[in-house]
């Protein structure tokens, strides 16, 4: 089959060298000249593990390529991908549609013959309908199905999870959709990836819910970490003992410093947005919201407490700033209002991430970036593990009491054992657990 991919960000350029690598033929259109000139030279725009090797052999076998001319590519395809961002509206937190809405006008006037024309990109239930009619209205002889299909992978994992997946969600009513759709994904589909089909806007309305869902198992173990601390109980064995329970399920029970990343905050928002729009306010997912935004500047009070209270002059080092480990996205990192928050309260920070500096810069000015984990911690009064990369797993802790002004760890992802950290000598606060036992 024939792919225009409409955005090559994250989810664009997984999804077009992927499908590349099913054996269709994709052309990855995005308007960001840079990243497109980039791309060519073989450098990613993104850290995505395994992403340069199946960017450079598909290109190599002739199967993708890279443009910044939407029109060719649309013409040519059997299916258009819409995969552009849908951040949050600045003022509102409804999700900013402005760029679907621009890429469906741009690719109404670019179709010829039957096309499927698929928002990949996360959308809220109507948003398909709206993406018909600019397309019917600018262009009435088109012959186009609107086929909603959301894509479910994690940054750090992309392309293991787009080859699979789950399960592949195909919202449409149109057969002849459908059978372009089988023909996509019919690699995944012999692999047994089930394919649901369901109409447009149950397919919209899926992709929200299972991103509110997984926020919200995210905040009940954090609120339930809260609680341990207070009662002396350990979070770690209450997310095992209920996670092996098979209808609870063990995943997205790790208690951290709140959720982050480019979707899980946005999408949480946009949801409870179309909720309250629709007269069914999903109070859940609002309340997941406010304690979610309520923690992450909560984890600086518990960096000052571990400090005794009062920040000012100290220096504090903060290891790991993307959201998660394995990708370089700063969009909605807990580490961001962490950073703030100790600034605020006259802390120096110093920072070191493996993949996320330059990011980093770009929203955390006043940091002062190190090489590594131990020039990071260098006369450091406490030590902040924020995101948990490899590299942070097997800490050298006697090369690190001896550059800290004093050895104290305060880990929000419960890396460590509090019981093998007093054995090292630190002092050491984690996440609803009690402190050094
Ligand atoms: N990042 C994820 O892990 C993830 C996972 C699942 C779903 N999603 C959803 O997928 C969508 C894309 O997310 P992303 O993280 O890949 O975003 P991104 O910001 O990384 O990429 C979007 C790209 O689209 C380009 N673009 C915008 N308008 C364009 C146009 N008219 N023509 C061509 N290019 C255009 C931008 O230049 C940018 O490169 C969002 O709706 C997001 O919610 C993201």
């Amino acid at each position: 089959m024939r792919v225009a991919m409409i955005g090559t960000g994250y989810v664009g350029l997984v999804s077009g060298a992927c499908f590349a690598d099913f054996g269709h033929e994709v052309t990855c259109v995005d308007k960001d000249k840079g990243k497109i000139a980039a791309i060519e030279r073989g450098e990613m725009p993104i850290y995505e593990p395994g992403l340069d090797d199946l960017v450079a052999a598909n290109v190599r076998a002739g199967r993708l390529a890279f443009t910044t001319e939407l029109k060719g590519p649309v013409a040519d395809a059997d299916a258009v991908f819409i995969a552009v961002g849908t951040p949050s509206r600045r003022g509102d937190g409804y999700a900013d549609l402005s760029y679907v809405h621009a890429a469906a006008r741009e690719i109404a006037a670019a179709l010829s013959g039957f096309t499927v024309v698929i928002t990949k990109s996360t959308v809220p239930v109507g948003t398909g309908d709206e993406v018909e009619r600019i397309i019917r209205e600018a262009r009435p002889d088109a012959d186009v199905a609107v086929v909603s299909n959301p894509e479910f992978l994690r940054e750090g994992a992309a392309i293991q999870d787009f080859k699979h997946p789950d399960r592949i969600v195909v919202g449409t009513d149109s057969e002849r959709a459908g059978e372009v759709m089988n023909e996509l994904y019919r690699p995944l589909y012999l692999n047994q990836a089930p394919i649901l089909v369901t109409g447009r806007r149950t397919a919209e309305l899926i992709k929200y819910a299972a991103n509110a869902f997984l926020a919200t198992k995210i905040t009940f173990i954090n609120e339930i970490a809260e609680l341990a601390e207070k009662v002396g109980a350990d979070v770690q064995q209450v997310a095992r003992g209920i996670g092996l329970d098979n209808r609870i399920g063990s995943k997205f029970l790790h208690a951290g410093p709140g959720f982050g990343g480019s979707c899980f905050p946005k999408d949480s928002v946009a949801l409870a947005k179309t909720a309250q729009d629709n007269e069914a306010p999903l109070r859940i997912v609002e309340t997941v919201i406010a304690v979610n935004d309520a923690r992450k500047r909560a984890m600086a009070r518990k960096v000052a407490a571990a400090l005794g209270g009062d920040l000012r002059g100290r220096t504090v080092a903060v290891l790991g700033l993307t959201f998660k480990p394995n990708t370089d996205d700063m969009r909605e990192a807990p580490s961001i209002p962490l950073i703030v928050a100790l600034q605020d309260m006259g802390a120096k920070v110093r920072a070191y991430d493996p993949v996320g500096m330059a990011q980093a810069k770009a929203v955390l000015p006043d940091v002062t970036y190190c090489d590594d984990a131990y020039a990071c911690a260098e006369k450091a009064d406490a030590l902040v593990l924020v995101t948990e990369w490899e590299e942070f797993r097997a800490l050298d802790f006697d090369r690190l009491k001896a550059v800290m002004a004093r050895p104290l760890v305060i880990d929000l992802r419960n890396v460590y054992r509090p019981d093998d950290m007093a054995r090292q000598g630190f002092d050491y606060v984690s996440i609803g657990r009690p402190k050094n036992s």
